[in-house]
């Protein structure tokens, strides 16, 4: 536990480089209250955030650099650059190279009285699904962009084609060979807006043809069970073992199609077996019918190397998708998919009709990334130091609550922590909400919510390591309802 004592440090004291020398506002307090739930690196973002909102902060000031800034609170530099990078993230700040991080200047009213930002700030140290703000490659990716744009022919800055662009289809037919296993010809690349739009490009496509169901995981991402209604298909549910979507269960269906993210199961984190991967595969090859494989963040994997694609073994009954979303960053909205050649000309019609096309120039960008080897690098960078924060979590909690059973450790963003017996999701999540920390349950992934096992996600994706102690407390707490 945190010793229990609360300090307030007015910026303006006496290292060698202090926040006064380098122009941060003298007025300002910032109060690190030690004894609280809230950690450390959620107290720092709401404090300058508020200060910011408040116009205390203006436009353009110069914040003092990481160390400055940690000396003088006495805290972990690390937590300051990852304040610093969470806000960063949020539009508040902006850093630049050689000259430090400022506040962003805006050319848009600050929204300083909406009522939404005078909320105390959530802990969203366990939140699904993001990959950290602060991993982004700023620069590599600044640079891929510029020269995408410099570089961009008078095609390119045309209306752009609903299959996507050429370059970033090469480019993505050599990546995923290699590293995902993926058999493909840049003909059978279709680009879009991230997986969550591919598998509404391919449902409206189905749909079109007659299909009207599709099977998917229960539990499974709850948006893509309301984007398959909302196509006008009814989703199957199949139930999800330690071992993945069970398949018996999908030939008994009588579906023409399966959603499935084999590599790892959301949110259960459960892995497909090698022995059903090619049942499944198997399956739809007798039967004609077509997997769509949700390959989400399948680079995470920890024990291991990745396996490959389930895509490799039936191409011509899986559309693979993919995006950036988790191994880059979701603000990107960029995806593929890799589809058998018979429905690509489908998909295409049902892409030009959802939104005309993917933007240029990002698809140009990302090329240019892949081509530089800037992604395969970004992953080999990052990867480590999600299985460390992994780890330490893992650790943190066998400490303090070794009774909890914890799921899905082995890939991922995330870890599915059934609850105790007796133990309800929401009271959980109310607890935790209380003490400031924001715990998402997993009820809302399954078919029947008001059935489903107790449970919460525990991310580990943008996961402060210097407040982990303090926000595992507070998760056991809510848990133990202590
Ligand atoms: C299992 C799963 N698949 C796909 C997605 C969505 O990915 P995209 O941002 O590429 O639409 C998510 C988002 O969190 C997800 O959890």
């Amino acid at each position: 536990m945190a010793a229990k004592t609360s300090s307030s440090t007015k910026i303006q004291t006496n290292s060698r480089r202090t926040a006064a020398d380098v122009g941060f506002p003298t007025g300002l307090h910032i109060q690190i209250d030690r004894s609280g739930a809230l950690g450390i690196r959620a107290q720092l973002e709401a404090a300058l955030r508020e200060a910011i909102q408040q116009s205390r902060l203006q436009p353009g000031a110069t914040l003092p650099p990481s160390r400055t800034l940690a000396i003088e609170l006495g805290i972990a530099r690390s937590v300051v650059v990852e304040a610093y990078g969470q806000l960063a993230a949020e539009g508040y700040l902006e850093a630049f190279q050689g000259s430090g991080t400022r506040v962003r200047r805006r050319d848009v009213r600050t929204p300083s009285r909406a009522p939404a930002l005078t909320q105390p700030a959530m802990n969203m140290a366990f939140t699904t699904g993001l990959p950290d703000p602060a991993f982004f490659p700023r620069k590599e990716w600044l640079r891929a962009y510029r020269a995408a744009v410099d570089e961009s022919s008078a095609t390119a800055l045309g209306f752009p084609d609903p299959q996507g662009r050429v370059e970033l289809r090469v480019a993505l037919g050599d990546y995923l060979a290699r590293v995902r296993s993926v058999r493909s010809s840049p003909e059978q690349v279709v680009i879009c807006n991230g997986i969550s739009q591919a598998l509404m490009v391919v449902c409206r496509a189905l749909h079109a043809r007659g299909t009207e169901r599709i099977a998917v995981e229960d539990p499974c991402f709850a948006l893509h069970r309301r984007l398959i209604a909302a196509c006008g298909m009814q989703p199957v549910s199949i139930p999800v073992d330690e071992h993945g979507l069970v398949i018996s269960r999908v030939r008994e269906a009588r579906v023409d199609a399966v959603l499935v993210a084999p590599a790892h199961s959301y949110p259960s984190g459960a892995v497909l077996s090698p022995a059903r991967r090619v049942e499944l595969a198997e399956w739809a090859t007798r039967q004609d019918a077509l997997i769509v494989e949700d390959d989400y963040d399948a680079e995470f994997r920890f024990d291991r190397t990745p396996v490959g694609a389930l895509q490799g073994l039936a191409p011509e009954n899986v559309v693979y998708a993919g995006s950036v979303s988790k191994v880059l960053n979701p603000s990107l909205r960029l995806g593929w998919m890799v589809a058998p050649q018979r429905l690509v000309r489908d998909l295409i019609g049902a892409k030009l009709l959802y939104d005309m096309a993917t933007e240029s120039l990002g698809q140009l960008a990302l090329a240019k990334f892949i081509e530089a080897g800037s992604l395969a690098r970004h992953i080999r960078r990052v990867r480590p130091r999600y299985r460390a924060r992994r780890d330490l979590l893992l650790l943190a909690l066998a400490k303090r609550a070794p009774e909890l059973k914890l799921l899905g450790a082995m890939a991922g963003l995330h870890l599915f922590l059934p609850l105790p017996n007796g133990v309800r999701e929401r009271d959980v999540i109310l607890a935790a909400k209380e003490d400031g920390l924001r715990v998402e349950g997993a009820a809302r992934h399954w078919a029947e919510p008001a059935s489903a096992p107790p449970a919460v996600l525990v991310g580990y994706g943008v996961l402060g390591e210097g407040t982990l102690d303090a926000d595992v407390d507070a998760l056991v707490s809510a848990i133990r309802g202590t």
